[in-house]
């Protein structure tokens, strides 16, 4: 993460206030041209201006101050997000706890290495002070990925608000998220059933810009790959080997998605270029032929990526929502409401 001076914070903050503008025109147009917004009628960007009129700045402040301590968990809130809106829809599902009688999203497989719960309980816990019973978990989750995207250097855009909180969480579920080891053509299929373009399911994996995978989630391309191959033949040697290393560390040691981990960048489209992606569902995108296009117009120029990205997130954000009585307000996002 840049560092965070007060002269920083102030051209961050005026940064934030100009393209807000820009982008909030930019969204209505995008809504208004692709006719998502049909869809999610009752999500409004002022959703909360009477009813908890601190919201952004209350979700800002705990994501930034967070990110101060620790710029890693950017990551962890943006995956949060996508994982919550995959399944069940963007509904907080992923944040409810187990409990005796109900093995949760969270402790699916998938879900363990999530990260940054603790945020959001520390946003929600100040917005309940303020205004309580108001503002959805869901909203919360929403609102701080955009956040930490814009923190870790990426595009600053808004959303609509107005989700509801699901009271549904089972660990079954998470079957339908897509799996590390998918082909470009399985992941356009999966992405597509959520209503997504090839070009949309690219821009999303540009969140791959941040964080970390595990060993265990890329060991499968070091040995025994196929019936002719040992190591996986799209990787370039050397990063193989840096691969290996890592996973001589143990299934749990972490390897960046790119050189900058922290920062929200093209750099991990450059990375796929040069043979470097990490998992097999990122280097896929650069040799299958249908998003390989792509993935070099990304590498190429930031700017389309960060357009196409934040287009995209803003849609994912609207997948199956909840509204009015479809959902509730918990009071607490670990649990449904009694
Ligand atoms: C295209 C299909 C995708 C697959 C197969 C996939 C899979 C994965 C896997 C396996 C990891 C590492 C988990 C671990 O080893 O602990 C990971 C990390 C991550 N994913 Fe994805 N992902 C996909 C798409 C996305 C999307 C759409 C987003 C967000 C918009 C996203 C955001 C992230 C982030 C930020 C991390 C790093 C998390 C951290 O460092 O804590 N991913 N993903």
């Amino acid at each position: 993460m840049r560092k965070t001076t007060p002269e920083f914070r102030s051209s961050q903050l005026s940064r934030m206030a100009v393209s807000a503008v820009v982008h909030g025109l930019l969204l209505s147009w995008v809504m208004i041209v692709s006719g998502f917004g049909a869809a999610v009628v009752g999500l409004r960007m002022d959703y909360y201006f009477l009813t908890c009129p601190f919201v952004d700045q209350v979700i800002k402040n705990t994501v930034f101050n967070a990110l101060q301590a620790d710029p890693t968990l950017a990551a962890g809130l943006v995956r949060m997000h996508f994982h919550d809106c995959f399944i069940e829809g963007c509904d907080a599902s992923v944040l409810i706890d187990s409990t005796k009688d109900n093995t949760a999203e969270k402790d699916s497989p998938a879900n363990l290495s999530l990260r940054g719960y603790e945020i959001i309980d520390v946003a929600k816990r100040q917005l309940e002070a303020h205004c309580p019973g108001v503002v959805s978990c869901a909203d919360i989750v929403a609102m701080a990925a955009r956040d930490a995207v814009f923190f870790s250097g990426g595009p600053v855009y808004d959303i609509p608000k107005g989700r509801k909180d699901g009271r549904r969480s089972k660990i079954m579920d998470t079957i339908n998220l897509p799996a590390p080891t998918f082909n470009a053509s399985q992941l356009t299929r999966t992405f597509g059933l959520h209503g997504f373009t090839a070009q949309e399911m690219v821009a999303l994996s540009g969140a791959h810009t941040l964080g970390v995978a595990r060993c265990s989630s890329f060991k499968q391309r070091l040995s025994n790959f196929d019936s002719t191959h040992n190591v996986d033949p799209s990787i370039d040697a050397i990063f193989a080997k840096t691969l290996m290393g890592t996973c001589s560390r143990g299934d749990n040691a972490e390897q960046p998605f790119d050189m900058t981990r922290n920062n929200f960048d093209n750099a991990y489209f450059n990375a796929l270029l040069n043979k470097a992606g990490v998992l097999t569902s990122d280097q896929t995108l650069s040799t299958s032929e249908a998003t390989m296009g792509v993935v070099k117009a990304y590498a190429m120029n930031q700017a389309i990526f960060f357009l196409d990205f934040q287009q995209a997130m803003v849609k994912m954000g609207m997948l199956d929502v909840k509204e009015g009585a479809q959902g509730e307000v918990r009071s607490d996002c670990r649990r449904i409401n009694n």
